[in-house]
């Protein structure tokens, strides 16, 4: 499956630049938000672009896309490292994702600043609150004794990863990051589905929790689909990163607990990898689009008012190519992971990927504004969030997911 070209023109008979179209949809994807602009800013959502950019520039070899992430950086981390506007009291996960992009920048180019940018936010994660059990706020003041699944995607592949390249022995470290995995297992997992709610509140006690929480676990009610893809992608990526570090150590005293535990959260990946699996919707209909819910609650399938949401969808889908890749996946699991992903991808491309026709470039369609349990978690508000034209938290992740598709 190397050349998705015949496939794109047969979709985009209105396309009027064919040179554009002559690209895998990673690349054309990309080149749309190089041409487009970006906002510039620190933010989550710009880090998860920028981390699609940077595995385009790794795939294709063609420097536009580094010297884009380059200059959006530019006057935000200064020449020293120091980080531009960024006030020491800030506590919130989302900050933390940007971390990642300074430390594949120290990789690539060896400049102490990226590694000074990422050894500020490694810190900040020392003082990061959290609630009794141990896991990290969501955010201070907003989310107090909030565990969210967006924030594991947040914080911990940064953890992971800065702990690997500079303290490859601080097994407390490691064993802190599946602590994390732990207690969002306990407290948000459902054993019938086999799926994860968005979050829960730890508050102590019970009586003090926000009005959603589940009066046993504090789980909210729903399963957002971008929350559990958030989850899947940090899983799947935290799984490599710790591959590569056990492969390259002797494993003995606690790292042999991080041992134990990259085996952990590899069954746990398997086990919700299986639970998404079999909600995703078989169809190529409007309403089914092979794709997958904004909220996942089977009860909730034939509900007025949910879809199929776009961002959600291709982070399953590059989860589920990746594990596949990295033969994650078993037996039958294997092969329905396959068939998941892949008309999973096809129905990315039929449904949210539109051509520009004036541009000859893309637009990424159908990804949900945000989610959050600030309010009440209800059906009504999950579903009545607008759904918004070329999101970088929906457009990153089908780069990601194009680059693994194109790789099959
Ligand atoms: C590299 O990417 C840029 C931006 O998308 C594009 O304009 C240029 O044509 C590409 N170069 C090659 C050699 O493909
Ligand atoms: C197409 O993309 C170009 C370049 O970004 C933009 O100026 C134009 O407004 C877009 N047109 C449509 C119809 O979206
Ligand atoms: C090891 O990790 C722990 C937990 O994050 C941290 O408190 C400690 O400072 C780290 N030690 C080193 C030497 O990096
Ligand atoms: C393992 O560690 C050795 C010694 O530090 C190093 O030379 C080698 O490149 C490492 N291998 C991997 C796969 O990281
Ligand atoms: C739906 O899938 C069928 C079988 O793969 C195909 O023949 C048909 O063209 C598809 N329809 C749409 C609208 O994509
Ligand atoms: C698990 O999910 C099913 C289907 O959504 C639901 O009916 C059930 O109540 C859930 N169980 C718990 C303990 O939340
Ligand atoms: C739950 O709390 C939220 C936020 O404080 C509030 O907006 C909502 O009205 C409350 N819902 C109920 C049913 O009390």
């Amino acid at each position: 499956m190397k050349s998705p070209i015949a496939l794109s023109l047969s979709l985009l008979p209105f396309l009027t630049t064919p040179v554009l179209s002559a690209q895998p949809y990673s690349s054309w994807m990309a080149s749309s938000f190089l041409a487009k602009g970006v906002e510039k800013d620190l933010g989550y959502e710009q880090a998860v672009l920028y981390r699609a950019l940077d595995k385009v520039h790794t795939a294709t070899g063609n420097a536009s896309y580094s010297s884009f992430i380059d200059s959006q950086l530019e006057g935000l981390v200064n020449d020293d490292g120091s980080i531009a506007d960024w006030p020491p009291e800030k506590k919130s996960l989302d900050d933390f994702r940007m971390g990642n992009i300074y430390l594949l920048l120290w990789e690539k180019t060896g400049e102490e600043k990226w590694k000074v940018a990422a050894d500020t936010l490694r810190d900040r994660l020392n003082v990061q609150p959290r609630n009794e059990e141990g896991g990290f706020w969501h955010r201070d003041p907003d989310y107090p004794n909030q565990m969210w699944l967006d924030g594991i995607y947040m914080a911990l592949p940064l953890y992971v990863h800065h702990t690997r390249l500079f303290a490859p022995t601080n097994a407390t470290a490691f064993l802190d990051v599946h602590k994390q995995f732990t207690l969002i297992h306990e407290h948000v997992y459902n054993e019938t589905t086999r799926l994860l709610y968005h979050g829960y509140d730890g508050s102590e006690p019970a009586s003090s929790r926000r009005n959603w929480s589940d009066p046993e676990t504090g789980a909210s009610p729903y399963v957002w689909s971008r929350a559990l893809g958030w989850w899947t992608m940090a899983a799947v990526d935290i799984l490599e990163e710790l591959d590569a570090l056990l492969a390259n150590s002797s494993a003995t005293g606690d790292m042999q607990h991080v041992k134990t535990n990259a085996a952990d959260l590899k069954a746990q990946f398997q086990d919700v990898m299986s639970g998404v699996i079999d909600v995703q919707r078989v169809g190529n209909t409007s309403d089914t689009a092979n794709g997958w819910l904004l909220l996942l609650d089977p009860e909730l399938a034939e509900r007025e008012g949910n879809y199929i949401e776009s961002s959600g969808s291709a982070m399953f889908v590059y989860s589920l190519l990746k594990g596949l890749r990295l033969k994650y996946f078993t037996g039958d699991l294997a092969q329905r992971a396959k068939t998941a992903g892949t008309t999973g991808y096809q129905g990315l491309v039929q449904n949210f990927v539109k051509a520009n026709a004036t541009g000859g470039y893309l637009n990424w369609e159908g990804t949900v504004e945000v989610g959050s349990l600030k309010g009440d978690a209800s059906y009504e508000y999950y579903t009545t969030v607008p759904v918004v034209e070329n999101d970088l938290k929906g457009a990153g992740p089908f780069i990601l997911a194009s680059l693994e598709y194109e790789a099959l």
